[in-house]
């Protein structure tokens, strides 16, 4: 295999797929006068050469782009011609662009598909990919390498019909990064209260880990406790006067609580129904 790019998901990848006994050939970066520095790293951990667009030899079955999505169409294009007649396939990982954006390999007789993993790569962190489910979307022959590869790395794969795909990208949005967004605002609701961010990311790991652990065993319904559960209006009141020095996270506050009383079971819901509209 032949990876483009050197990011979070390379880097990830590239090591996972050696370490499951495929042979990566080549790590390819753009062609800029910047460094190599990071698809050098990655080469040398991955077991395969660092080469740039241009001089990349493509002597691989298939191609795996791990580009940002803005890049993935140019980034094919500029190895379709080298890539006719040698790359069986090619994958992105995108979550929400179909495999269509590798139609440039396609015309030269590489099949394509998408193959996304519901998991956050970040630098410094190794995620387990036991379980994990990788969504797959392209050309049959591609998709069924997909699934094969997938299993190796401990995933699980499923089909995507590819109208849903940005439907489901905007799901998995929720799972992480807009999770992140959410503790983010919880740390300045912690500024509030007197306390330094660290103080209220080290503080609320354990509340946050028994919300999560219960979620998953008892269902939200079963996890949810706190004054909206309970209808104590009159605590909601004294958070909403609080937070009015802080619009941004009082905005975030209004916004899930009107969402809770929404979905969620609440007492007294007339009454914060009432508090929550201001
Ligand atoms: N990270 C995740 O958690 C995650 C999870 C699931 C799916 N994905 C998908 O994986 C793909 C890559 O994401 P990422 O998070 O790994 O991105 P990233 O960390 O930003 O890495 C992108 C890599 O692509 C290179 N690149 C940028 N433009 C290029 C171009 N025109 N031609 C060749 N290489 C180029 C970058 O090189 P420079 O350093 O030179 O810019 C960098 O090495 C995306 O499609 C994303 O949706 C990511």
């Amino acid at each position: 295999m032949a990876i483009v790019g050197a990011g979070s998901l390379a880097t990830f990848l590239a090591v996972a797929l050696h370490k499951c006994g495929y042979f990566v050939t080549e790590i390819i970066s753009r062609n800029s006068p910047r460094p190599l520095r990071p698809a050098r790293t990655l080469a040398s951990k991955a077991g395969a050469r660092a080469v740039t667009m241009r001089t990349a030899t493509l002597d691989a079955e298939l191609l795996w782009l791990c580009v940002p999505d803005r890049a993935i169409r140019e980034a094919a294009s500029s190895l379709a011609t080298r890539a006719k007649g040698k790359v069986r396939f090619a994958f992105h990982s995108s979550g929400a662009l179909l495999s269509r954006e590798l139609e440039s390999l396609r015309k030269g007789g590489t099949a394509v598909a998408s193959v996304h993993p519901l998991m956050t790569f970040v630098p410094g962190s190794h995620p387990s990919l036991a379980g994990v489910p990788f969504a797959l979307e392209g050309d049959a022959v591609a998709t069924r390498l997909a699934r094969r590869v997938v299993r190796d790395l401990g995933g699980k794969s499923f089909a995507l019909p590819a109208a849903r795909k940005a439907a489901y990208h905007a799901w998995a949005t929720f799972t992480s990064p807009l999770w992140l967004a959410f503790l983010v605002t919880m740390e300045e609701a912690a500024l509030t209260a007197g306390l330094t961010r660290t103080d209220a990311r080290r503080m609320s790991m354990p509340i946050i880990r028994q919300t999560l652990e219960n979620y998953s065993r008892l269902g939200p319904e079963h996890s949810f406790s706190g004054p909206i559960i309970r209808g104590d209006a009159t605590t909601v009141a004294k958070h909403l006067v609080v937070l009015k020095k802080y619009p941004a996270v009082r905005d975030v506050y209004v916004a899930l609580a009107r969402a809770t009383l929404d979905r969620l079971p609440a007492r007294n819901q007339t009454e914060l129904q009432r508090l929550l509209k201001n």
